[in-house]
């Protein structure tokens, strides 16, 4: 018996990878995050498979769950929106199924964040513009932040931001980032990416909060950089056709010749 964490991806059921839709299909139990996947992920489950939703339960009911399917020798399938390896509270859960000697897999999934670039047809790191991205949120209530991972700690950085549970925050969110990206800074909210009613709202800093105008709640990404609306940046060196490079030598005498073999 193991238990299959899956990424679910951000909503589109065809999102979903390869791989975990089989182990959906392979798994007589499914547990799901029911406030962000669909149903139609569900249907990958095969006949008579137990499917609960985790939603209302408590962490203590969920484990209930996993044990009697591990007593039972049933496999479950563990679905969480988006990847795995953020917000999605499966650390605490690894952590109780190494305490059982429960075996478990890991399976990625599409993140938020790049549904919604995707849906923004947007590279989010641009050469000399921008080369990281945080992803990160701002305090819930049931979260509080580290310290040192303010808004305006990673403003300085100047890096493109894509913020996370926080479309309630954006009034906070605007005023931290402004002294460091400027009122013009380009923001964009994508709401639900990739689901069939995905909406996005493009302003700067300065605009956001009219152009939402508490039309968004709950399930949105805020991201906000220079890329989002960049034209004359550079082009990378990666292409470029004086660029010596393993796979793409210049010449004879480059030190790749006959390297990329
Ligand atoms: C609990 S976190 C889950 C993040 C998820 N594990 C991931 O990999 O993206 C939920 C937050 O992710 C963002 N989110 C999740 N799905 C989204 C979607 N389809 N469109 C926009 N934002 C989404 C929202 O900021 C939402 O508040």
């Amino acid at each position: 018996m193991t238990v299959h964490f899956i990424g679910a991806g951000p909503g589109a059921p065809d999102l979903l990878t390869l791989r975990g839709r089989d182990l959906i299909a392979a798994s007589p139990v499914c547990l799901y995050a029911g406030s962000l996947i669909p149903a139609a992920v569900l249907d990958h489950c095969p006949p008579g498979t137990r499917i609960v939703n985790t939603a209302p339960l408590e962490l203590d009911e969920i484990m209930t769950e996993i044990a009697a399917a591990h007593a039972a020798g049933l496999d479950v399938a563990r679905l969480h929106s988006g990847d795995l390896s953020v917000w999605s509270a499966m650390g605490e859960q690894l952590r109780r199924l190494r305490a059982m000697d429960i075996p478990f897999t890991v399976t990625p999934g599409v993140p938020a964040f790049a549904a919604a670039a995707a849906a923004l047809e947007a590279e989010l790191t641009l050469p000399e513009l921008a080369q990281s991205l945080v992803l990160t949120r701002t305090p819930g209530r049931a979260s509080t932040m580290p310290p040192a991972e303010s808004l305006a700690n990673f403003a300085v950085t100047g890096a493109t931001l894509a913020i996370h549970l926080s479309i309630h925050n954006l009034a906070r969110v605007v005023v931290d980032l402004t002294p460091a990206y400027g009122a013009d800074c380009p923001v964009a909210v994508v709401w639900r990416a990739s689901w069939p009613d995905q909406r996005i709202v493009r302003a700067t800093l300065e605009t956001i909060e009219q152009a939402i105008a508490g039309g968004m709640e709950r399930t949105a990404l805020i991201l906000v950089g220079r890329v989002l609306a960049a034209e004359n940046f550079a082009e990378s060196s990666l292409y470029a056709p004086g660029y010596d490079r393993r796979f793409r030598p210049l010449d004879a005498t480059s030190r790749f010749a006959g390297a990329s073999e």
